[in-house]
Parts: structure tokens; sequence; C-alpha cells
């Protein structure tokens, strides 16, 4: 039996719904794709004619909304009817830490997953394929299977004469990066599908087959998928924390992290890829991710799997502190009063995203010793570093000159590409002597931020 798809529904307008589904729209223009969230003013910014208003910013993503919007690809906050007229629809909300209850601060809060399926299971009708998109515990089709198959048993005579439900579930995990999401779309290095009904299992492969090479296409078990998006990024997270761990250790010694990284990213088997050091990884799911695993772990009395996990964890939130205590140190000991700038607040570079910054941490940490900041991000606006900060009395500027006026110093936070070409003269005459740069990133010319009158300081290569 050959499963035709014609409309799609994804359920949840968050930083992967959108753009995901904004490439499924452009690469299948015989698709309709409805992507329905809960959240009025979601909906109603990725409805924006102004496309700077889209609720996510991902380098690419204008273009194709502006190509698909109201052709194939429709937002809306109609969950009901876009259920009932889809043959595949796509469970991508969010799936937090729990922060209360059993399992709080480890386990991931799956109420917006059963939320959906028990939607699905109410408005759908025929043959669906539900499709998992949001990262989630192994084991979790097996819940939204038996949340879906109840719903079969609770039917009136009536209903299952009028209408033939059945459902097949798949895990279809995403691996897409923030700041890269389009180009991480359109040209995975591989999409994976876990399922047990081999006809599902090819109609979403079919889908993905108008712009990605079979070979690219991996179908393994239901829980080998599952699995796999966990330790993909607890791999990714790992080598993060073991490329900071070495970076405290060369500023001890003498020895520079970007030659080391230059030198062992060059072993084939190790890859010259996600080695920068810089002030601990951020962003929604790395640390939740984690979590998530250690619970898991924990959950099958493998406890000594779950403590070598949660050291990632831990090196990555001490990072951060050593960070600060780096720029309080050469402060003279003490910050209180004294005017940073900080450049950088997004979690990463080409992307609005604050969720699990470190800037937030060490801002946090500079505020607590009395630091004055001034805040700059391309992309990030005010009301969310208040919110972020939990703390109004920052100033926000539109540029890095203004953000640096009679600062003592400026700490990089993200790797922004226009941070990578300072004009160190014309910032240090603005800022008050001595004047300190914070390279958190590695992104400076050194020597000739030096060569300009700063005191550097950079991480994995020191003072
Ligand atoms: P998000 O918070 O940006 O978006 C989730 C959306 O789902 C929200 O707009 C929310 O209103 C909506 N929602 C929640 N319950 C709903 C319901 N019952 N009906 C309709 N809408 C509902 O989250 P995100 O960053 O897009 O992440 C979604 C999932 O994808 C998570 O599991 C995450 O771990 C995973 N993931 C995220 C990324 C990333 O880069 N952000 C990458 C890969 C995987
Ligand atoms: C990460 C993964 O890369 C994606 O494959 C995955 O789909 C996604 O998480 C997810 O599940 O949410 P993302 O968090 O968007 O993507 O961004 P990354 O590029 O992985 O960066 C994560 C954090 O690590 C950032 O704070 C970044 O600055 C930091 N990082 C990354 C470093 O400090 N050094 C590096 O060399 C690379």
């Amino acid at each position: 039996m050959v499963i035709k798809i014609k409309n799609i529904c994804c359920i949840g307008a968050g930083y992967v719904g959108g753009p995901t589904m904004a490439v499924f729209a452009s690469k299948c223009p015989d698709l309709v794709v409805n992507v329905v969230d809960i959240n009025e003013k979601r909906i109603s910014d990725w409805n924006d004619k102004d496309l700077s208003n889209l609720p996510v910013y991902e380098p690419g993503l204008s273009y194709l909304i502006e190509k698909c919007r109201n052709k194939n690809l429709f937002f809306s906050n109609d969950v009901k009817n876009c259920i009932a007229k889809a043959d595949m629809i796509f469970i991508s909300v969010n799936t937090p830490t729990k922060k209360t209850g059993f399992g709080s601060g480890q386990a991931l809060d799956l109420r917006w997953i059963e939320e959906c399926s028990r939607e699905i299971a109410k408005y759908s009708a025929g043959s669906t394929i539900v499709v998992e998109k949001s990262t989630l515990p192994v084991k979790t089709a097996s819940k939204i299977k038996e949340i879906l198959n109840s719903s079969l048993k609770d039917r009136s005579l009536e209903e299952k004469l009028n209408t033939e439900k059945e459902f097949f579930i798949l895990s279809n995990p995403e691996f897409l990066a923030e700041g890269s999401a389009i180009n991480d779309l359109e040209n995975p290095d591989r999409v994976l599908i876990g399922g047990e009904n081999k006809e599902a299992v090819d109609a979403l492969s079919k889908i993905y087959l108008n712009w990605v090479p079979s070979k690219k296409i991996l179908k393994t078990n239901i829980w080998s998928s599952e699995l796999s998006k966990l330790v993909s990024n607890a791999f990714l997270a790992q080598r993060v924390s073991s490329i900071n761990a070495t970076s405290a250790i060369c500023e001890k010694t003498g020895a520079d992290i970007k030659e080391v990284s230059l030198a062992i990213g060059l072993d084939r088997r190790i890859g010259g890829k996600f080695l920068n050091s810089g002030p601990g990884f951020g962003g929604s799911c790395f640390k939740k991710d984690i979590l998530s695993l250690v619970y898991l772990s924990n959950f099958y009395g493998l406890s000594h799997v779950a403590n070598y996990w949660e050291q990632v964890i831990k090196l990555n939130e001490w990072q951060q502190s050593r960070i600060t205590q780096q720029i309080l140190e050469s402060l003279f000991g003490t910050i209180s009063g004294k005017k940073l700038a900080i450049l950088g607040f997004a979690f990463k570079a080409n992307t609005n995203d604050t969720r699990e910054s470190p800037a937030i941490n060490i801002c946090k940490y500079l505020i607590e010793e009395g630091s004055i900041l001034n805040i700059y991000d391309p992309k990030v606006k005010k009301s969310q570093i208040q919110k972020d900060l939990n703390f109004e009395k920052f100033e926000h500027t539109h540029n890095i000159l203004e953000a640096v006026q009679d600062v003592d110093g400026i700490v990089i936070l993200t790797d922004w590409e226009e941070f990578k070409s300072l004009n160190y003269c014309e910032l240090y005459n603005s800022m008050r002597k001595p004047s300190w740069l914070f390279d958190c990133r590695g992104v400076i010319n050194k020597k000739l931020a030096i060569e300009a009158g700063f005191k550097v300081w950079v991480v994995g290569n020191g003072t």
C-alpha cells in the first residue's frame, strides 16, 4: 500500500516548526502545509506583511516565507481544522525541563506533547501519520500511541461507522542548528526516520526525497531514532565542554587554544568542527537534552552513565563563572560602580534566540558584583534582555560605539561577524583607562587591540 500525502499539519510554530515547514513548502509545491500554534501573537507575527517582524530570525527564512506564504504554506490558530484535514501531522512543540514535581530539574516536561496527542486523537479523520519532530525521551512514541489508540476505543458505534480512524507513529528528530537552520534543512547531513510501519516510513521519506539524496535518509527502529537525537546533542555539547576544559589549561600553561584545536582537529577521526572555546554552550536544547539523558540513565539504574553526562553541564557552568572571575580580578578585584560594555547577548551568532545564553549568567554575575552594563546585540530586543536578566537598569545600545562610551571594559560574549573586525583605536579612545577587552569567543585580532592600547584577555589564550 502506498500512502499519498497531500496535506500536512505542523503543531508548533516555533524555531523548529516555522523554518522546517517553510523548507517543506518550498521544496514540495504540491503539498499544502499548515503550521498551527495556540500562541496567537506568534501566528500573527508569522503572518506579518513586514518580514522583519517574523518571530524567528534566520538567514534565508524571510525569502522562503515570502515565496510560499498563503500559497502552499499557511500559519493559523485553527488547530482543530488543520488537524482534521491532515494526512500527516508533525508534533513540533516545546519540551522543556520539568520545573516542579517528580523528576523536576531533569526530566522533560511532556505536557504539551500529551496535549497535542489528545487534540490529534480528537480531531483527526481517516488514516493519519503522526510524526515526532520535537526532541523526546526514548519510549515517548509508545505513550503517544496509547493516547491516540485509546481515542479509537472511546468512539461511539456511529462514529466508528462514519470514519475509519487509524494512526501510524514515526520519529523524525530535527538536527537543525539555529543561525544556519535553512541551510541545515536544505542540505542535511542525514534525515532520520524511525518507525514500525514501512508504508508510513516510506511516505515521509518520499517527501524528503524531493530534495534530499536517498543515501542520506536513514531508517531505523523508533527507539534508536528517539535516542540518537538526545545522544547527538550530548556528543556536541561534550565537545564544547572538552574544548572549554582545554581552554583553561591553555591559559595556565601558555598553550594557545586555537593552535591546540587546529592540531587535534586535523586528525580525521576527531575532525575540525565544533572546537571553538567560548563562554560555554547555550541554546534551548543542549542542557535540557543532556539532563533528559541523565534522568533516563538514572531511571534505568545506570548511575555511572548519568554522572558521566552530568559532568558536561557542570563544566559548562564552571566556564561561565571562571570567565566572570577573570573579569573581576583583571579590574582590580572590584567592578562595583564600574561600567562594562557587553557585546552580544544571543547564545550564538545569527539568531535572536537567548534561551540559556551564557550571556544571561555572566551578566547576572556582573550585575551582582555591582557593575553597570551597556548591552549591545544586533538582533536581541531590550525587552527580551530585561526578561532574561529580570532586571531593568542597564543601557541597551544601538551600536558598538554607543556601548563603549566611558566603560572600563568590553566583554565579547557572542561571535557576531561585526565583532571580528572592531576599530580598536576608535573604541579605545572612547573608554576609561586602563581599558580592558575580554574576548570570550576568541574572535578579535589580539595584536591590533594591544597596539591600540588595550589590556586584553582572550579565552584559551589569556592575557
Ligand atoms: P518553541 O518554544 O520555539 O516552539 C514551540 C511552539 O509550540 C510554541 O510556539 C508553543 O506555543 C507551541 N505549542 C505548545 N503546545 C501547543 C499545542 N498544544 N498546540 C499548538 N501549539 C503548541 O520550541 P522550538 O525551539 O521550536 O523546539 C521545539 C522542539 O524541537 C523541542 O522539542 C526542541 O527540543 C526541538 N528542537 C529544537 C531545535 C532548535 O534549534 N530550537 C532544534 C532541534 C530540535
Ligand atoms: C544544536 C545542534 O547543533 C543541532 O544539531 C540541534 O538540532 C539543536 O542543538 C537542538 O536540538 O536544539 P544550536 O543549539 O542551535 O544547535 O546551535 P549550536 O551551533 O550547536 O551551538 C550551541 C552552543 O554551543 C552555542 O552557544 C554555541 O556558541 C556553542 N558552541 C558551538 C561553542 O561554544 N563552540 C563550538 O565550537 C560550537
